[in-house]
């Protein structure tokens, strides 16, 4: 029967009776045999529950008592009875400010260990959800041994010889990270499978995956993202996916080249995501067989080379993210003819030329995302006419200039605008732009007149990022109204403005504000309703008290006010800060002492009042969460309290220039921080959750090493109680902090030998004895100290020979001052060498020999310490709820080595799906790495 031959009308009823008898004999069937759970799989199911860890209860209905078609998770043919879907994911929540390094609360997920290939003798199930739990290991061996696994078969049938045995079409584990599966070869029996996401758990032991999951034919959906993965299929040129759709391989440790394969698939692939990778290669130079893609995704990487013409053959890409890689030459103009694009994302590349105008064809694009580039040329209305859907627009490089007519009414309405390098005036669209959630400018010199206009405007837009652009504004008057306000670094000035109760990150470092903090504090009509976390206003001319006003305060986590004119006592109102992490007072005139109500903040992290006029006796009553405290340069006295010993996770201790006196607690041992070196730990920086705006923050702290102060953005294991009036000799103790990585005790009046266990601190890189009065030889233990980059034993009473290896990372300054030392890299020779080497007068050319080899092997070292370093973020990430595309806009990094502190951010990359907090350090490190590496 013909469908289309009948009036539409009747067509209508025709399909409206069908549907009313189909409903109505499903009901009836209903109600005359209520299927019941069979119970083979009931019994599976059982012992499934027993073999897990359930701390919350989650299978609490899982009683035999009980149809196992109705317990939690599961679901049955209703006409067989047989268990089809099991659907048990964990839901976790960010707490809204959890500190970098700890995690998500899974302590209600299941847990545990279990069989999986026994949970897969469920014969009829298709769909098994386990994603986001915590389980610690799962088994797959069995299928390969000989025991009863079968339904229906004798025992010692083989798993995969049960047949077809394996319905399963959906298989998700996905963020279970502390299950690690060391082969895939129990995939290939799953031959129903068309979805496998085992993104989050470790893999990367697995060799052959790739092969492993291509011989599954009907694979629609492969999710592999974050499962440490290497490039390290041996010699698999193709890889045979017959219907593969969508392929996540993204933040995986593939490095080196793009895999050959992928572009030989011969499968309808639509969506690869290889962002986040390390794959240094150009693309290839042929159009792949895969022209059924629809989402590129291969940010993130070391490609370089041109972008492939044949890129603009693929006519259905509606996404081509091809991001912060190493992308050179001009944009192709052959982009112009890829219809269907919807995303263009091309930031951070070295691209040049001009804006190609084949664009004018791009009618369905919403994002076109250009910044960071070295493009060049005029963009003007011209240029983006045609785009009347764009709803993210970014561009920015130092020689392309904006030339826009000021009364040009753009066709879009944007939510999202990057631009930098403006000169003359702001294009005046920007203020016709009513539904802005993000704007950024960064890098202008041009006026942000009208600015009274400008700040009216800004106060409607969420999410304000302005940095490095002279608004030389007077911030008087102005109230700010945004989520996030981070103006860096734009002059601006006056006193500081009033800010709403919207607010959550306030950034207003390295500008000329002057005058009290009290406008913006104490002058707040909002009182105890305001959701400010972060509170920086570092670099700035301001003066007064630091007032009481900090009641009103309670959510604030991080405050940084150093490099002001800030003077009087620390206030005990700071007190009221409970959520307080991180307080940094530095380089201001702050006087008295450090007031005892912070021991109420029981959260605080690091403490830095550096470079005040602080005096009195240390705090000894500060909290076990503290990680770092600065106290350098102040007028502190009296001794070093024994109860520091009882900081368990303090990392960093400088108390260098005050006037402590007295003997070196012989307790450090009890530092347990100081006993590893673990790079895990030593990020500081929270994660939050707050009105809205989700982000991480990373906190870098000025450290003194290697006689420099610089910011780290992890934190070392430094003791600096250098320049104060310390006497009697070093504890033993502080041999025993086997991760300290620069100690500094010069300038004091120590005495002593030197102990031969100075060995035992194999990572110090830095190490200053320097002014002391200690004595006797140098511990030939301290030539194994291999990583001592700057060593100084300088004016003190040492004696005797120079151990051989210690002139690593030392001059013969290092030891000059101590009379009775002798060796290289002295002119000194020793007496006993002096009679030995008579056939060789001219025996310094043999030590400056052996000298140059061990320089040159110490810049080789420095030169891996510095890179480690150099990398740095901070970071900010929207809830993926938002709109993708705000992501991409903050997405840059601030590598930098310097000696100042420097807040950034950074908000997630588009298409990162956040599952939790761990997910998102994967993320963040991934990314720190690259960095460190580029
Ligand atoms: C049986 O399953 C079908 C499809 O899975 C569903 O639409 C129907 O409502 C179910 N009937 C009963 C009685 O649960
Ligand atoms: C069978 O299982 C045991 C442990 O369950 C394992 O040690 C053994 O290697 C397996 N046999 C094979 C052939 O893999
Ligand atoms: C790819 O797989 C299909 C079906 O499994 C098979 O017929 C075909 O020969 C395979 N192709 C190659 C090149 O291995
Ligand atoms: C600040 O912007 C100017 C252009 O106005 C640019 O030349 C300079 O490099 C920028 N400085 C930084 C630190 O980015
Ligand atoms: C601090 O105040 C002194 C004197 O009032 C002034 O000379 C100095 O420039 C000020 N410093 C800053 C950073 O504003
Ligand atoms: C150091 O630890 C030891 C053993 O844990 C303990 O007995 C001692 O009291 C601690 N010392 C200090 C000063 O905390």
């Amino acid at each position: 029967m013909n469908m289309d031959t009948f009036p539409s009308n009747i067509k209508l009823v025709l399909l409206w009776l069908l549907c009313s008898i189909m409903m109505f004999t499903s009901a009836m069937c209903s109600n005359l045999k209520k299927v019941h759970c069979n119970e083979k799989d009931m019994n599976r199911l059982l012992h499934f529950k027993h073999e897990v860890i359930d701390p919350s209860g989650m299978l609490s209905s899982w009683l035999t008592e009980r149809d196992c078609c109705e317990w939690t998770g599961t679901m049955c043919d209703n006409t067989t009875g047989r268990v089809t879907q099991l659907h048990l994911p964990c839901h976790t929540n960010h707490s809204s400010v959890i500190a970098l390094g700890e995690m998500d609360d899974k302590s209600h997920c299941l847990t545990g260990e279990f069989n999986l290939i026994s949970l897969l003798q469920l014969r009829f199930l298709s769909y098994l959800n386990l994603s986001n739990n915590d389980f610690k290991a799962i088994h797959y061996e069995d299928y390969v041994n000989t025991t009863n696994k079968c339904d229906n078969l004798p025992r010692g049938t083989p798993y995969h010889m049960c047949g077809n045995s394996s319905n399963l079409h959906y298989l998700d584990l996905s963020y279970n990270y502390d299950i690690v599966i060391d082969n895939l070869l129990w995939i290939p029996h799953l031959s129903s499978l068309q979805y496998l996401n085992l993104s989050g758990v470790h893999i990367g032991k697995e060799v052959n995956w790739l092969q492993s999951v291509t011989m599954l034919p009907s694979l629609l959906e492969l999710n592999l993202e974050g499962c440490q993965l290497e490039n390290n299929y041996p010699s698999l040129d193709y890889a045979n996916f017959t219907s593969l759709q969508v392929l996540n391989l993204a933040n995986n440790d593939f490095t080196h080249e793009l895999p050959n394969w992928l572009f030989n698939l011969s499968c309808d692939i639509t969506h690869l995501d290889l962002g986040q990778n390390n794959i240094h290669s150009q693309l290839p130079k042929t159009l792949p067989k895969v022209r059924s893609l629809r989402f590129l995704i291969l940010s993130h990487n070391y490609l370089k080379g041109p972008i492939p013409d044949w890129l603009g053959q693929l006519e259905h890409l509606q996404r081509l993210v091809l991001s912060k890689n190493f992308f050179s030459g001009p944009i192709p103009t052959s982009l112009g003819n890829i219809s269907s694009l919807v995303v263009l994302d091309l930031e951070t590349n070295d691209l040049s030329g001009i804006l190609p105008n084949s664009f004018e064809k791009l009618i369905h694009l919403e994002q076109l995302l250009l910044a960071d580039n070295s493009l060049t040329g005029i963009v003007s209305e011209r240029n983006l006419l045609s785009f009347s859907n764009l709803n993210h627009f970014s561009m920015k490089s130092p020689d392309l200039i904006f030339d826009f007519d000021p009364k040009w009414v753009p066709p879009f309405q944007l939510k999202g605008i990057l631009l930098g390098f403006i000169r003359d005036k702001l294009p005046l669209w920007l203020f016709t732009q009513t539904y802005l959630n993000y704007l950024e400018i960064t890098d202008s010199n041009s006026s942000f007149e009208p600015l009274d206009k400008f700040w009216i405007f800004a106060a409607n837009i969420p999410f304000l990022y302005l940095v490095n652009n002279t608004i030389n504004g007077d911030m008087s008057n102005v109230l700010l109204n945004s989520k996030l306000v981070w103006l860096v670094s734009n002059n601006l000035k006056g006193s500081l403005p009033q800010i709403s109760a919207e607010v959550v990150v306030l950034c207003l470092y390295n500008n000329s504000l002057s005058g009290s903090i009290s406008p913006l504090l104490c002058h707040n009509m909002i009182e105890n309703k305001n959701n400010l976390i972060h509170l920086d206003m570092g670099y700035n001319h301001l003066s007064g008290e630091l007032t009481n006003c900090w009641n009103d305060w309670k959510s604030l986590v991080h405050i940084d006010l150093g490099y002001n004119n800030l003077t009087g006592k620390i206030p005990d109102s700071m007190g009221s800060l409970s959520n307080l992490r991180f307080l940094f007072l530095e380089s201001n005139k702050l006087s008295g002492e450090v007031p005892f109500s912070l021991k109420n903040c029981k959260n605080l992290c690091v403490l830095d009042v550096g470079h005040n006029n602080l005096s009195g006796v240390i705090p000894s009553w500060l909290g076990q969460s503290v990680k770092g405290i600065k106290l350098r340069s102040n007028q502190f006295s009296g001794s070093i309290p024994t109860e520091i010993c009882q900081l368990h996770s303090l990392m960093v201790m400088d108390f260098a220039s005050n006037s402590l006196s007295g003997p070196i607690p012989n307790c450090f041992r009890n530092i347990t921080a100081m006993h590893f070196d673990y790079a895990s730990t030593r990020k500081v920086g929270f994660f939050f959750n707050v009105n809205g705006l989700q982000g991480r923050m990373d906190i870098s702290i000025t450290m003194v090493i290697k006689g420099n102060e610089l910011e780290y953005f992890s934190l070392m294991n430094v003791i600096d109680l250098s320049s104060n009036n310390l006497s009697a000799s070093v504890p033993s103790d502080i041999y025993k902090l086997t991760g300290l990585q620069s100690l500094n005790l010069s300038h004091n009046h120590l005495t002593g030998s030197i102990s031969e266990e100075i060995g035992n601190l194999k990572p110090l890189e830095s190490l200053d004895l320097s002014r002391n009065h200690f004595s006797g030889e140098i511990p030939q233990s301290m030539s194994t100290l291999h990583y001592v980059g700057v060593m100084n034993l300088s004016f003190n009473d040492l004696m005797g020979k120079i151990p051989f290896g210690t002139q690593l990372g030392s001059t013969n300054l290092s030891y000059i001052g101590n009379p009775d030392l002798c060796g290289p890299p002295l002119t000194k020779i020793c007496p006993q060498d002096d009679k030995s080497n008579h056939t060789k007068p001219a025996g310094e050319d043999v030590a400056d020999d052996k000298y140059q080899v061990y320089s040159c092997f110490y810049m080789g070292l420095g030169f891996g310490f510095a890179t480690g370093f150099l990398a740095v973020l901070g970071a900010i990430f929207f809830n993926t709820t938002c709109h993708n595309a705000y992501f991409r806009f903050l997405f840059r990094l601030y590598p930098m080595l310097i000696n100042k502190r420097t807040p950034s951010f950074e908000i997630l990359d588009t298409g990162t799906v956040v599952h939790d907090v761990r997910a998102l350090e994967t993320y963040f490190t991934q990314r720190f790495l690259q960095e460190a590496q580029g």
